[in-house]
């Protein structure tokens, strides 16, 4: 009789995670049209609501349910728990960091993706998605120019750029790094080359595969911070002398920082004379080389081993897709492909041309369908649209960097793409701010904190020469010129508050506080 039971419950399985069509279809259609809502109104809410990690801590359930909890009532507690707490990178006046709002087309495709599930790290398992992979890939090395047709999809900028750099590795390092590994060549170091200005992802890369944070070779910056080249032939020089092993220049596209892009036309060159990999890591601004008027020290990029680009930033995506384009297919091939991938396996157009799988380019091997949602936002907007969008990110950009010219109390400080960056001074400080710059890093930063809850723009920050500076980056395509033209009066305003909380003595004998005499002013 037990043994039926179980043969019955097993022949009328009731998984509780599953729902019914009936269901599923309900919540669904009630799910879009609360978040067709959110969106209209996202413009009215505040781009981030404050609170301490402990008071959202408090809002969380208070340990795993035993029983199963009802979906729907489910549903919408945990929507009123994100949108009360999240802060809203789809907001027009969101300008922090790099990070752009998801597209709705590509809310859509996450969706799609979600409901058909494929994993698309065997061609065997989705081979539909792994031919739109590869297309998508192709479709955005056409955009920026980059002489590839393939590439593979990753989570982020950051990931892109480890695959670039492990590409490099793999290819540059003169014993077999496949066998003997890195510690394979007697002693004798690998080294990389970047200036300070790069990423993060950097140091965490040479750290994780085993090249050690002193295989970095900073390189001098020139004064609008790219990469002083005349440095750069000198320290692959000096490196040599020694014994090490120059492998790998990394030239950024539109620094995290400041925009600052390096001149990749000219790294290119010294990389092609010493025979070294050269990367660009682009995940902010290679998609800028699609425009027409794009820089020349920018379109350095098609001359590179490996480029590294992040649809999530600049086309828009929805978290997370990152892209690494591969000149030379055979060495992402040969790369990844060492102990997993069969010789048989090629990429290219030959119809004949045995299948790709996906796990064998790049370090994922369960692999989530990413490019769905790039492959369609390139069809919606089409290569024109993007070029639109990206332009007028730009144009944005030029333009607050101008109107903040026109105010005595912000200095601006660099524009590189749609960075902006800036800083309030006090007017009785201007002459010589360079003597009260602690105090004025303290100012921004206290500037920086109230304009983040002032419910109407989000920036974050960046430091220039030691100087705290206000940042302003526009990945945004909800961004229009009214939140350019409020900003600077906005952070005038604040700044003339602060300032006066801060220094109670302001307003007072002017010719005290700039000499800093018995005030919190000393330089
Ligand atoms: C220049 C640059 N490289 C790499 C990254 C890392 O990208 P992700 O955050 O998508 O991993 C960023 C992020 O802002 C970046 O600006």
């Amino acid at each position: 009789v037990e043994r039926n039971d179980a043969l019955d419950h097993l022949r009328n399985r009731q998984a509780p995670i599953e729902l019914s069509p009936e269901a599923f279809r309900t919540l669904a259609h009630q799910l879009v049209d609360h978040l067709a809502g959110f969106l209209v109104a996202l413009p009215d809410r505040q781009p981030s609501m404050p609170k301490s990690p402990s008071e959202l801590r408090a809002l969380l359930p208070d340990g795993l349910p035993a029983e199963g909890t009802d979906v729907d009532s489910l549903l919408r507690g945990t929507l009123s728990l994100l949108e009360d707490h999240q802060i809203f990178n789809g907001h027009p006046g969101f300008m922090a960091y790099i990070t752009a709002p998801a597209s709705p087309v590509g809310m859509l495709a996450d969706f799609i993706v979600s409901t058909l599930n494929p994993n698309v790290g065997l061609w065997g398992l989705s081979p539909i998605a792994t031919e739109i992979e590869l297309q998508t890939a192709a479709w955005i090395a056409e955009l920026i120019g980059y002489p590839s047709t393939a590439g593979v999809m990753s989570s982020g900028g950051q990931v892109a750029n480890f695959i670039g750099l492990l590409v490099g590795r793999q290819t540059k390092t003169p014993w077999n790094i496949h066998t003997e590994g890195i510690a394979g060549g007697d002693g004798q170091r690998l080294r990389v080359y970047s200036t300070r200005e790069a990423h993060n992802w950097l140091r965490m890369a040479v750290d994780l595969f085993g090249l050690g944070l002193h295989a970095i070779h900073w390189i001098d910056t020139r004064d609008d911070l790219t990469m002083d080249c005349g440095h750069l032939e000198q320290a692959i020089a000096e490196d040599k002398q020694h014994g090490d092993h120059p492998l790998l220049v990394i030239g950024t596209a539109g620094s995290v920082g400041t925009g600052a892009i390096d001149p990749l036309p000219e790294i290119a060159q010294i990389c092609r004379r010493h025979d070294l990999w050269f990367h660009v890591d682009g995940a902010y601004g290679a998609l800028a080389a699609a425009l027409p008027d794009a820089p020349p020290a920018l379109l350095g990029l098609r001359e590179a081993d490996s480029v590294a680009v992040d649809p999530h930033k600049w086309l828009y995506a929805p978290i997370d897709a990152g892209c690494t384009l591969v000149r030379d297919v055979d060495k992402l091939t040969a790369a990844f492909g060492q102990g997993t991938q069969p010789s048989y396996y090629v990429l290219g157009s030959d119809e004949s041309a045995r299948p790709l799988n996906l796990f064998a380019i790049g370090p994922e091997n369960s692999r989530r369908f990413r490019a769905f949602k790039v492959w369609l936002q390139l069809q919606v907007a089409g290569r024109d649209g993007y070029c639109r969008m990206i332009a007028d990110d730009i144009a944005l950009a030029q333009e607050l960097h101008r109107l903040i010219g026109t105010y005595d109390q912000l200095e601006p400080r660099t524009l590189g793409l749609s960075i902006v960056t800036f800083r309030y001074v006090p007017t009785d400080l201007r002459a010589n701010a360079a003597d009260y710059l602690d105090y004025l890093n303290r100012l921004n930063q206290a500037i920086l904190a109230r304009l983040q809850v002032s419910g109407t723009v989000y920036l974050s920050n960046s430091s220039v020469g030691g100087a705290f500076m206000l940042r302003s980056c526009i990945v945004n395509f909800r961004t229009t010129l009214i939140q350019i033209e409020a900003l600077p009066p906005l952070v005038v305003e604040i700044g003339n508050e602060l300032d006066r909380e801060l220094r109670p003595s302001r307003g007072g004998d002017e010719a005290t506080v700039a000499g800093g005499a018995g005030t919190s002013l000393a330089p």
